[in-house]
This record gives structure tokens, C-alpha cells and sequence, in this order.
């Protein structure tokens, strides 16, 4: 490799583009007279309006205006700074760029704060890679050759993943890069920041973080060391697996381990195995199962997913342990991802491996022609989802059948292509011997129960017939502010207005905000003594939010908001496993929050000017649920008035009483509009 200044680089990796190629990895583009056309990834094009020229080695979009070279495209569509680019392709095209302290550190080039994060990461990859060949890195190499005894898959797995050590000791690669960095030399907390060291507590300095652990680089899909995995040696050392923090340039959610070595495999054979753990990738990859990729810890998101069909995925299998709590994984990374796959092309398949083995063992014990076995027996998402629901259910009896028919007909509603949706109908109608059209009746009752449509008369012939909505308070009791229990959540649902709905969804929203919302929102919630949501999935939600307030792990983890909701998620998905409607209810509420949050610009404040803004968002939404509460009060006064004659006088009373009270703004109302 050659090894060059930066600006010297850049020259060079400037020569070597070719606009067409660069611009077709993300659009098609067709020949037209000199120029090409494509449809312009920066707007929502309707027809082709972006020209691009190979001569001029420039594109411009006639229709949104944006336009420039290669480097402005590749800056735009992969959100990077002009020094980030040079640096990829670089890479891309072996070029190395030296980055050598004083002087040689290119003038030319304004370096961000990432950009050091990056050199960083690089410069310590390659220092773990080398202290890995040193003498002293005998209990590593004793710990690698426990997990591959033979000594060529050994090798493979250090080569080809750059596996390296990080030796006892606080203070070995800290005193390394502060000596060859200037930038570290003048703000050494960059380490921190970095995540390679740590902060001493008592007096400066700063010490490794990683110390006597084997490194696993992580990479993402241009190859830059973007954080760092490190596996403990011993099991009594904890954590099992120390890992980078999020860093401008780590976000867990958006970074798949192994991607890089992957990249080719999956645009090849167009499809993708994604699993759990850093071994569970490298042992895939040495048997052959070149398009694995992990999660590196984490909840499996639609950006993982996003990243996978970007690079020419169909297909996406998702590997999970059979043991207990690897289905529930399984449940849970498939409830946080379905509500994306409604309009995409994907096929998303689950794949268990069995007697409780993960992917590393199996591959190690039966080889990698075995895991292929798996890979074409996978089940389709939705089968695996419906024979998890129906898993131990009597359903040779009545009772069994209508439990089955509960469960699943919120699974079938979430289906959203017709075609499939009628196909799940028919084939799970037969299996718990259901007609075919109750279960398309009980699925369409559920829909309408979530979007409900204007309110209805509240007349009795609703609830007239077998099932009585109310059934454990009584039908007819008026004094309940109380939560409503029933048996059937889609009847109960019916009865709420969507502005109720809302109300309860936005309360949720701000509270899954970030760890900080959480626990300010959760002592504003705590205070509000009458609280309950009237929708069964949001009342349970609260009450998981209000035990999980009380933990001591969501507590820990306060300090990242990636981590805490992924616990929050983790724990929710633990306690509901058997409610999917309460499951799928939360991910979607935690998948929005952050949006909803944003746009109400929380995202920006902090601390107290962000308790204030919650409690008074809260008290606004808290006032609409009381008045959605009692105008649903008066329309049941109403309908039994009119079957109760003898009642009318004392009830209109009542009524007006109410309406009195409504027409008093409230405190938080009165608030809300300043
Ligand atoms: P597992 O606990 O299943 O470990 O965690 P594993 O992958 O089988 O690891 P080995 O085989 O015992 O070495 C699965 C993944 O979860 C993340 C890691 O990415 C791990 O590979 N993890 C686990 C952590 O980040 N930290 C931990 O403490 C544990
Ligand atoms: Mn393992």
C-alpha cells in the first residue's frame, strides 16, 4: 500500500473516479444522447430529471437543482464530510493516508471531531492487531485456541477479522496514541470521547479502557473502525464483552458487525443471515456463510435491515438460539422490525438453531454445510410468529380455540398485504378450526377498534348478544375511573375516541423518549393519583413503565438512551412475551417517540428547561384525556337515560352538573395556551 499525505491522497483518489460508477451504485441510470439520466435520490422524483455527465465528470438534478462531482454526491448521499469521503475511498482504493503527528498531519483539511475519532479507532486497531503477536499475548492466544482448536480456522479468524489484544495494564495504549497524535496530546479527554480510555475519578489522566481482553474491531461497511468489541478472557471477568460506547461515529442501531467482510456475499447471493454475537459471525464466515452479519449486542432495528437491502438483500434470515430466551429475542427483534416490512419487498425468515446451541457452536461442532441445512429449513417470519402464539394452546377445546382465536387475529390484522393476509387466514382458520370467516370477522372487529371510526350511539343494542364488553364491573356502573378490564380488548378499544387515543400514545411517547423523559415523565405520571389509560395496551404498558421505573438496571443504564430503551425494550418484550398486541403497541410507541419528541424540538433542551417542557406538554395531554373521559361519561349517561325513563330527572342533573364542569377550563388548559 502506498502511503501518502492527505492532500497528496486526495488527489489521487480524486483522478481515479469514474462519475457514473459512483452515482449507479445508487440509481439506475440510463444513456441518453452524451449524458445519462437517472431519478434523482435527493428529491422524490417522479421522472428522471438528474443528468449526469462522464466527460465533465459532474451531475445536476433539473428538477430540485442540487448538483456538483462525485465527491459532492457521495458527500450528500452518505451524510459525510469531504475528509470522511477521501478517506473511504482511499481505502476503496488502497491508498493509505498518513496521518503522522506533527507537520505531516495535512493542513489542507479541517478535521472534525469524528474524523479524530476514526484515526483514532484506526491507529488503535492496528496497535491491539500488533501487541496480538508480541510474547506477552499468551493467555489470548491460549484463549483463542480453546475456541478454535484447529490452528488454521485460528489463523482465518484473526486475519480475516482482525483480531487483536488489548494487554494487562491501565496505562499501555493511552501513553501510544497521546505520543502520536498531536491533536491527543492537546485534549487527551478525545480518548474518552473516543472510548478508549476512561476519566480518572481521582486527580487527571486518563486510563486504557480496554485492558486484558482479545479485540474485535468493528467495522462498518466501508471498512472504518468504528468501535471496538472486547471479550473478557475468563468468565470470572466481567463484563462477558466490554464494548465502544456510542460515538459520533458508532451508532449501534445503524452499524452491523461483520458487514464489511460480508458486503460481497449478500449483493451475490442476495441474501443476508443476521445474528447475535461476534463469534456467531466469525465462526459463520469461517464455514463458509460469507453473508453473515451480527447485531452486535443490540436490538435488531429497521436500520439494520435498511443497511442489508441497501447492499442487495432479499432476503434476511434471522438466527436465534431455540432456548427460551433466544425466542423471545426472536419475538421481540421481530415485533420492532414489523412494522417496516408492510411496504417493503423483504422476505424476512427466522431461523432456530437447535439444542440450544448459537450459531458459533453449531458451526464449530457440525460445520457450515449443516448451517446451510438451516438457512433453506427457515421459517417465513410470520409462521414463526403465529406458531409462537398458538404454542401450548389446547385447541381441540372451545376454550382453546377462542384463546387461539384472540391471539392471533392481532397478528393477522398487522398483516398488511391482502393477498398474504387472506393466505394466514385460510391456513390458520383450518389449524384451530376456526371458520374461515369468523376469523375474518374477529379481524376486521380489531381493525375498526383501532381506528375507530366517529364515535357511535352509545345504544344498547352495541353490547347486546353473548358478549358483554364490560364484563367485570358490570355494564351499567357510571363511577369508573378505574381502569375497565375485560377480556376482550378490540370491544373496549371501540369505545375510545381517537382523540383519546392520541392523548394516551403522546403521554407514552414523551416518557420513551430518553432516559431523562423517562423518569421525569414517570414521577409527573405518578403524581396523577386518578391515571389509567383506557386502552388495555397502553394501561399495561404504563404499569411495565411503572415497575421498570423502580429498576435498577434501567436506572444504570440512565446514562445512554440507546441503551436504557433497548433494556426498556428488552424488559417490556420479557414481560409481555404472550401479549403481542401490548408488544407490538410499545415498539411502535418507541419507535416514534424520538420523531414525535424532536418536532416538539425536546431533542435540544436538557434537564430542568426539559422537566418544565414535559410536565406542561404532559398537563395539556393529561387535561384532553380527562375531558375525552367525561365526555364519554355524559354519552353513557345519555344512552341509559333513554332505556331508563325513571331515571331522566336525577340524571339530567348529573348532566348538567357535568356539563358545568366541563365548561370550567382547567388549570393545565388555561396553561396549555400560553
Ligand atoms: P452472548 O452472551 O450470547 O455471548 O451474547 P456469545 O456471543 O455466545 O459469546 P461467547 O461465545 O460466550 O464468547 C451475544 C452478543 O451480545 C453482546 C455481544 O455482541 C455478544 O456477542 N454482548 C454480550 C455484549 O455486548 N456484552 C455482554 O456482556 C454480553
Ligand atoms: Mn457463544
Amino acid at each position: 500500500m502506498s502511503r501518502l499525505p492527505f492532500a497528496e491522497a486526495a488527489e489521487r483518489v480524486k483522478s481515479g473516479l469514474d462519475i457514473i460508477d459512483i452515482i449507479q451504485r445508487h440509481v439506475i441510470l440510463k444513456k441518453s444522447g452524451r449524458n445519462y439520466m437517472g431519478k434523482c435520490p435527493f428529491h422524490n422524483d417522479k421522472s428522471p430529471s438528474m443528468n449526469v455527465s462522464r466527460e465533465k465528470g459532474i451531475f445536476k438534478c433539473f428538477s430540485c437543482g442540487v448538483g456538483g462531482d462525485s465527491l459532492t454526491f457521495l458527500m450528500k448521499i452518505e451524510n459525510k464530510t469531504y475528509g470522511e469521503v477521501i478517506r473511504d475511498l482511499a481505502q476503496d482504493q488502497g491508498i493509505e493516508i498518513a496521518y503522522e503527528g506533527q507537520g505531516a498531519e495535512a493542513a489542507s483539511i479541517q478535521r472534525d471531531a469524528r474524523q479524530k475519532i476514526l484515526d483514532l479507532n484506526y491507529a488503535a486497531a492496528k496497535w491491539f492487531e500488533e501487541r496480538l503477536q508480541e510474547p506477552t499475548a499468551q493467555p489470548v492466544m491460549h484463549y483463542l485456541s480453546s475456541r478454535y482448536t484447529d490452528e488454521t480456522q485460528c489463523q482465518a479468524a484473526i486475519q480475516q477479522f482482525q483480531l487483536g489484544y488489548a494487554p494487562a495494564g491501565w496505562e499501555n495504549l493511552t501513553p501510544y496514541l497521546k505520543g502520536h497524535f498531536d491533536f491527543v496530546q492537546a485534549n487527551p479527554d478525545l480518548l474518552t470521547t473516543a472510548g478508549l480510555a476512561n476519566n480518572r475519578e481521582h486527580g487527571q489522566g486518563h486510563y486504557d479502557r480496554f485492558r486484558n481482553r482479545l479485540i474485535i474491531p468493528i467495522l462498518d461497511e466501508r471498512g472504518q473502525v468504528v468501535a471496538f468489541g472486547g471479550r473478557a478472557l475468563s468468565d470470572e471477568d466481567k463484563p462477558k464483552y466490554l464494548n465502544s460506547p456510542e460515538t459520533t461515529v458508532y451508532k449501534k442501531s445503524q452499524v452491523l458487525y461483520g458487514f464489511h467482510q460480508a458486503r460481497e456475499a449478500i449483493r451475490q447471493s442476495k441474501a443476508a443471515v443476521l445474528m447475535e454475537g461476534y463469534f456467531d459471525v466469525i465462526s459463520a464466515h469461517l464455514g463458509g456463510i460469507t453473508e453473515a452479519v451480527g447485531s452486535c449486542g443490540t436490538a435488531m432495528t429497521d436500520s439494520h435491515l435498511k443497511l442489508l437491502t441497501r447492499f442487495g438483500a432479499e432476503t434476511v434470515y434471522l438466527a436465534f438460539d431455540s432456548d427460551e430466551a433466544g425466542l423471545k429475542a426472536a419475538l421481540s427483534a421481530i415485533s420492532l422490525i414489523e412494522p417496516y416490512m408492510g411496504a417493503s419487498e423483504l422476505q424476512l425468515k427466522v431461523l432456530i438453531v437447535p439444542d440450544g446451541k448459537d450459531p458459533d457452536e453449531f458451526i464449530r461442532h457440525h460445520g457450515g454445510d449443516a448451517f446451510r441445512e438451516l438457512i433453506a429449513n427457515a421459517r417465513h417470519f410470520l409462521a414463526f410468529k403465529f406458531d409462537m402464539a398458538l404454542k401450548d394452546l389446547p385447541v381441540h377445546t372451545p376454550e382453546g380455540r377462542i384463546q387461539a382465536a384472540n391471539r392471533i387475529t392481532p397478528l393477522l390484522a398487522a398483516i398488511h398485504r391482502p393477498a398474504t393476509r387472506s393466505e394466514y387466514i385460510k391456513l390458520y382458520s383450518e389449524r384451530i378450526e376456526i371458520s374461515e370467516e369468523a376469523l375474518l370477522l374477529e379481524v376486521k372487529r380489531y381493525e375498526q377498534s383501532r381506528n375507530p371510526a366517529p364515535p357511535r350511539a352509545w345504544t344498547g343494542s352495541q353490547n347486546s348478544g353473548k358478549k358483554k364488553a364490560i364484563s367485570k364491573h358490570g355494564s351499567t356502573s357510571l363511577r369508573r375511573n378505574e381502569p375497565i378490564l375485560t377480556d376482550n380488548m378490540s370491544e373496549l378499544r371501540s369505545q375510545l375516541t381517537p382523540r383519546q387515543v392520541a392523548a394516551e400514545k403522546n403521554l407514552l411517547k414523551l416518557t420513551l423518549f430518553n432516559s431523562e423523559s423517562f423518569h421525569a415523565m414517570m414521577s409527573v405520571l405518578d403524581a396523577q393519583t386518578w391515571l389509567s389509560f383506557d386502552d388495555p395496551a397502553h394501561q399495561e404498558i404504563l404499569e411495565g413503565l411503572r415497575g421498570l421505573s423502580q429498576d435498577p438496571e434501567a436506572q444504570q443504564n440512565a446514562s445512554s438512551s440507546q441503551a436504557f430503551l433497548g433494556t426498556l425494550i428488552e424488559k417490556m418484550n420479557h414481560l409481555y412475551f404472550d401479549k403481542p398486541d401490548v408488544i407490538h403497541t410499545f415498539a411502535e410507541l418507541a419507535l416514534t417517540a424520538e420523531s414525535f419528541c424532536d418536532s416538539l424540538g425536546l431533542g435540544e433542551i436538557k434537564g430542568t428547561p426539559l422537566k418544565d417542557k414535559l410536565s406542561n406538554l404532559a398537563e395539556q395531554q393529561l387535561t384532553l384525556l380527562a375531558n375525552a373521559r367525561r365526555h364519554r361519561q355524559l354519552q353513557q349517561l345519555k344512552a341509559n337515560a333513554s332505556q331508563n325513563a325513571g331515571e331522566q330527572v336525577e340524571l339530567l342533573y348529573e348532566f348538567k352538573d357535568r356539563l358545568f364542569a366541563d365548561a370550567r377550563p382547567s388549570p393545565g388548559q388555561a396553561q396549555g395556551q400560553t
